[in-house]
């Protein structure tokens, strides 16, 4: 169970199709659907760490603006979706079922800190953290290197490879749109696991997996989901998809 599942089957911001994204309802939705884990992102308004992606609220809020110098007070009187505030780390993880993995995303500025401190009394937690700010991920793993981590990039870079091998990253991130059977085949040499983002349709699901990426994220895991993806009947060559 877990981040030690195959295939890893994320809900991406909860069950960010079906549901409003990071909220407790969609983290809720996306348990009852059986995910391995949810994945989340963290910003840090007045020393609490909020769930919630953008830095602004308009896309996913009633409210309008930069939220970091709000109080929280303020912050959690938007709607989020359906009446619902925007959560508070530790209220997800409050209501987390045993042996659900959480990904928490560092997606703010100066998250490394609180959410070092924040976990080190969550040792029993199936954690992974990663962040496309590298700088912040390093500095949340020199705080707590007990805890995965792994580095997200949205475009292939020549550092890859140094990155992962100075952070000890348990994965690698990438989105869907660069993945390729050279970089699966690098991570394999590097002893990384590849986790791909974000994926909403089966065949590229079992494509992805087939090629030998470990998990994926899904806005949709009512479809995408472990039992479809590991019929094996779907895949051309049994042995290359872990
Ligand atoms: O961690 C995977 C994915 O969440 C990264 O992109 O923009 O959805 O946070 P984004
Ligand atoms: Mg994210």
């Amino acid at each position: 169970m877990g981040f030690s599942d195959w295939p890893l089957v994320i809900g991406h911001r909860g069950a960010a199709g079906l549901a409003p994204e990071n909220t407790l309802p969609g983290f809720e939705l996306a348990y009852q659907l059986g995910v391995s884990g949810i994945e989340l992102d963290v910003h840090l308004v007045a020393n609490h760490l909020v769930v919630i992606h953008d830095d602004t609220l308009e896309r996913t809020t009633n409210g309008r603006g930069k939220f970091a110098d709000l109080d929280l007070a303020t912050l959690r009187r938007f709607d989020a979706g359906n009446g619902s505030t925007i959560p508070l780390l530790e209220e997800v993880l409050a209501q987390l079922p045993p042996g659900v993995g959480v990904n928490i995303e560092l997606k703010g500025s100066q998250t490394a800190e609180p959410t070092a401190k924040f976990l080190a009394a969550y040792r029993e937690l199936d954690v992974l953290v990663s962040s496309f700010e590298h700088r912040e991920l390093t500095h949340f793993h020199r705080l707590n290197p007990q805890v995965r981590v792994a580095p997200l990039f949205h475009r292939w870079r020549r550092d890859v490879w140094q990155t992962v091998t100075a952070l000890d990253a348990w994965s690698i991130n990438l989105s869907l749109k660069i993945v390729n059977q050279t970089i699966i085949e690098e991570a394999e040499n590097q002893g990384v696991k590849l986790l791909i983002y974000t994926v909403n349709d089966l065949s590229e699901a079992r494509r992805v997996l087939g090629l030998g990426a470990t998990g994926l994220f899904t806005d949709y895991p009512d479809l995408v989901t472990p039992d479809v993806l590991t019929d094996l009947s779907l895949f051309p060559d049994d042995n290359a998809h872990r």
